[in-house]
């Protein structure tokens, strides 16, 4: 039985007392090899059996993207997850199971949750202060559901922003991600508050997730499609063969052909930041680096990671992510443990893995003490969490989740994420000038402005959940008469005096027409696009909103910049709003001059659909720390 290693002058401290060092070992002791390797298996919800997280003392259990109770309330949400923790309590050794869920921005899963701005809006406004806020007030909303692991923040440095994920990452500004993670994983955790239990943050995807080459992804296998049960459940209401056509995933996942000089400068750097700062989990890469998949990389997830580096935590496998290293699962699961990874994210037939790395250790293909070395980790992790003497939260924290509180910091963070590229006199709007006319559908389209990661995997459109549109947030501040709404740029509705809606004069030209363009949700490689110029039915909205306005305010609702350079001199003032979240009220509040605008580029805005994918090469249209402020309007009522 390994002793956990004692502190020494060289070594950094345990993250563990040692009278809690030894609480471990001795439980490690009393292990029968079935439950060490069950401590070392994520199941998702979906597939787990009834009773056997007991009879397997399986280790966690996730849900994935969009893996929700039938009835998706935060009570449901809690009754599920608190199932599963008081079944884990009935095995032999009594170990709660810690449940995950992908509170990447909110607890995002759940209808009702706050969803705040995603991270490449919250690395505009840059403030590590309101990140740690945010980390807290998403863990108080995981922790009404009993859901004590987070799998954020993610620490990727978007290099081509043709990625999907580009989105989940704060900056291209490997200093910035580095300050942002940090901080998010001291608001999850609640550091320094008296403001309950800590949730684990998964510090992802390691490593250089980001740096993949256009091409090179090798997630999809067009023959293997209909059988492969992830990418079932991706309801992306555009097929996949339109996706794939797109540019679906032809970089995540991909290989990162860049030097080791380049891996260590950008990519790794967050990591050696998360690990200082106390983080105790770490999520693998789907990705390779020079060819080799990071799930059986021995030399970046142990040599650099656990040795170099000195992460003590545990490392999680992706999604699946050690299916993907080969043909023979025998064969995948050896090469991922004996590379380092800790807990397998199975997450279907975990049985499988079980029976397979039980035939690993019994045929000497996988030590003993790298069994003992993953379970210590994970057994270590818990009991820092302090799931051992308090398994479960406290249900008055559902009250909590959605709060008028929460959503005040949401819509903060919102009037902080907006950046302002042009302003040829048009911003701010005033609400007691004369109606304004906005157009695209997107402007009321709740699952827009919040994209992937919402409720289900993909996202969606329309009422997702609850929060408040960019229009109404705009109707909230001007009302509705000064603002008519024109989903085509045709036909609007326009209040007449009466006030009876009806179509207001087809010619009639406003001041000010605000277009409201939107991405579709996506997700991960399911958003990787070749092309990020408008689309042509984006181009009509813009010309007929153009025929009807003295100036036209763009606002983009985006998971990455768009190719908007042959444009943008027809516009008067241009806005990035990213993906926003539930509280569209913040967009208002600064469009209407309530709030100043302070958001600044964090990533390089490409001048052309040409410069993709060129890195340093690349002609920017914006660059990193661009954005314009304007004078503050007399506060608004309403
Ligand atoms: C996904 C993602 C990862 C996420 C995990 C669980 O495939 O790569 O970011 O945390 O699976 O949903």
């Amino acid at each position: 039985m390994p002793s956990a290693p004692m502190p020494s002058a060289s070594m950094p401290s345990h993250f563990l007392s040692p009278e809690d060092q030894t609480f471990v070992a001795r439980l490690l002791g009393q292990m029968t090899l079935a439950e060490k390797i069950g401590q070392m298996t994520q199941a998702e919800k979906n597939s787990v059996r009834p009773g056997d997280v007991a009879r397997l003392g399986l280790g966690s259990v996730l849900s994935g993207g969009g893996g929700n109770p039938d009835l998706n309330t935060p009570a449901s949400w809690r009754a599920m997850v608190s199932g599963l923790i008081d079944e884990s309590l009935r095995s032999r050794l009594k170990i709660p199971l810690i449940y995950g869920s992908d509170a990447v921005h909110g607890h995002n899963n759940v209808v009702g949750a706050t969803i705040f701005p995603h991270n490449i809006g919250l690395g505009a406004a840059r403030d590590p202060d309101l990140v740690r806020r945010i980390g807290r007030a998403t863990a108080t909303e995981a922790l009404a559901t009993d859901v004590r692991w987070a799998f954020a923040p993610a620490v990727s440095v978007p290099q081509d922003v043709r990625w999907g994920r580009s989105y989940e990452g704060y900056s291209q500004d490997p200093g910035l991600v580095s300050e942002l993670a940090v901080a998010l994983i001291e608001g999850l955790r609640g550091d320094g508050q008296d403001s309950g239990p800590s949730v684990l943050p998964s510090v992802k995807h390691f490593v250089a997730d980001a740096a993949a080459v256009w091409g090179t992804s090798r997630r999809i296998d067009r023959q293997a499609l209909s059988t492969d049960r992830t990418l079932a459940s991706a309801d992306t209401g555009q097929g996949m063969a339109k996706l794939l056509d797109l540019g679906a995933w032809q970089i995540d996942q991909g290989d990162a052909l860049i030097d080791e000089q380049t891996l260590r400068a950008v990519h790794l750097e967050p990591y050696r930041a998360a690990t200082k700062a106390g983080a105790l989990n770490i999520m693998a890469s789907y990705s390779s680096w020079q060819g080799q998949k990071l799930h059986g990389h021995r030399y970046l997830l142990t040599d650099v990671l656990k040795g170099e580096l000195g992460f003590q935590g545990f490392v999680v496998s992706d999604w699946e992510g050690v299916d993907q290293l080969g043909s023979d699962y025998g064969a995948c699961v050896v090469q991922a443990i004996n590379a380092g990874i800790d807990m397998v994210m199975v997450p279907f037939d975990y049985e499988r893995f079980i029976s397979a790395l039980t035939q690993a250790v019994e045929s000497g293909q996988v030590g003993l003490e790298r069994i003992d070395d993953a379970v210590s980790r994970i057994l270590g992790v818990k009991r820092s969490l302090g799931l051992f003497g308090q398994a479960h939260t406290d249900p008055a924290l559902l009250e909590q989740v959605g709060s008028a509180e929460h959503r005040l910091l949401a819509r903060e963070a919102v009037s902080r994420s907006l950046v302002l590229l042009k302003n040829d006199q048009a911003l701010p709007l005033d609400p007691l000038g004369p109606p304004i006319l906005v157009v695209g559908q997107a402007a009321d389209d709740l699952g827009a402005q919040c994209g992937g990661w919402t409720v289900t995997w993909m996202g969606g459109h329309g009422p997702t959940t609850t929060g408040t549109t960019l229009l109404a947030g705009l109707r909230a501040v001007a009302g509705e008469a000064q603002v008519h709404f024109s989903p085509d740029g045709q036909t609007d509705d326009g209040q007449t005096d009466d006030s009876q809606a009806d179509e207001g004069p087809p010619d009639r030209v406003y001041p000010v027409a605000l277009v409201v363009l939107a991405e579709e949700p996506y997700a991960e490689g399911m958003g990787d696009r070749a092309d990020l110029r408008l689309h042509p039915e984006q181009l009509e909205l813009l010309e007929r909103a153009r025929q009807r306005c003295g100036r036209l305010v763009v606002l983009l609702l985006s998971g990455r910049p768009l190719i908007v350079s042959e444009q943008l001199p027809g516009w008067d003032a241009l806005v990035a709003a990213w993906l926003p979240g539930s509280e569209g009220q913040g967009v208002a509040d600064v469009l209407y001059g309530a709030q100043p605008f302070t958001g600044r580029l964090s990533y390089g805005w490409p001048a052309s659909q040409g410069d993709l994918g060129r890195g340093a090469d690349a002609s920017l249209l914006f660059g990193i720390g661009d954005g314009l402020s304007v004078p503050l309007k007399a506060p608004v009522t309403g």
